[in-house]
């Protein structure tokens, strides 16, 4: 049995931060400019605890100013929109992220609204939105790029390649929709609603999972040789006790099947910071008209 080579995002990864790092030496020199991520997390998701702390230290990390506000879960929408307001007028911040998801009084789409779209480093906002899918210059969601950044490790030229993304959320399957397309790929979406969704993914060349739904693809879905990537993590129960994270693809099974493979964790996971925090520093140099200093 053949095996897959495994994509290492972690070392993909820290190369991108160590690149943002010196990135943000020389602004700091030669512009005296420190770019700022500024970080909103409502109520005490655990998760999401997790997630923005560790963005918070990644900037630090790289040399970027990081501005952490931690909200109540009562919050309303307006006072949430008011905080946005403040940071859209803070010079310091070049930077907004509103860790999603929010508490269900909270319409998320007003909240993402109120973002400058010039600091919407998530690239949720309806005009980053717009500019991605019209091919002009925006900010670009953080995990479509990693997913494709992870892809080009292992294909040169995407152009022509049959691509199935598996889910359609505003996050993930969408844009990085919009950048497969961009990139030439030949590009199928698959969601709840798809019929004989196995069959489909075993047309892919390239497959992309971002269901939520661990372990939901099998060694079966996926075409011999095929590039996989796993943007699932969730949380399982252990039988013993514990609990683990797993992607969205049976691994070891597609491990048999497939040319090359992220991991979970330690693939996808990874780059979606080192995006985060490019985003910010190329937040920072659009904003003042500055040429940004990355590879
Ligand atoms: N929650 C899960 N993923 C993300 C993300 O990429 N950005 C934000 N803001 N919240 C998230």
């Amino acid at each position: 049995m053949t095996q897959a080579k495994v994509i290492d995002g972690r070392a993909l990864a820290a190369k991108i931060r160590g690149g943002v790092a010196e990135a943000a030496r020389r602004l700091r020199y030669e512009k005296s400019l420190t770019p700022g991520l500024a970080t909103i997390l409502v109520g005490n998701d655990p998760a999401s605890k997790v997630y923005v702390r560790g963005k918070g230290r990644a900037c630090v990390a790289a040399g970027l100013a990081s501005f952490e506000r931690s909200l109540p879960t009562e919050i309303s929408e307006a006072a949430l929109i008011a905080e946005i307001e403040k940071l859209n007028g803070d010079d310091r911040v070049d930077g907004i992220l509103v860790q999603l998801p929010l508490p269900r009084h909270v319409d998320p789409r007003r909240v993402i609204g109120a973002i400058d779209p010039a600091k919407d480093v998530d690239g949720f906002h309806p005009l980053n939105v717009g500019r991605l899918w019209s091919g002009l210059p925006g900010l670009v969601p953080c995990t479509p790029q990693g997913c494709v950044a992870l892809l080009r490790t292992v294909h040169n030229d995407l152009s022509g390649a049959a691509a199935v993304v598996l889910g359609r959320s505003n996050l993930v399957g969408k844009p990085l929709a919009a950048l497969l397309l961009a990139s030439d790929c030949t590009v199928t979406m698959v969601h709840s609603k798809s019929r004989d969704a196995p069959a489909i993914c075993r047309r892919a060349d390239i497959l992309v999972a971002a269901t939520g739904r661990p372990r939901m693809v099998k060694a079966d879905w996926i075409k011999p040789g095929a590039t996989v990537i796993d943007v699932g993590t969730s949380s399982v129960a252990l039988p013993g006790g514990g609990s683990r994270v797993v992607g969205d693809v049976d691994f070891h099974a597609a491990c048999g099947v497939a040319g090359a493979i992220t991991p979970v964790p330690g693939g996808v996971g990874p780059m979606t910071i080192a995006y985060l925090l490019r985003n910010t520093l190329l937040a920072a140099c659009r904003r003042r008209g500055l040429p940004a200093p990355l590879p």
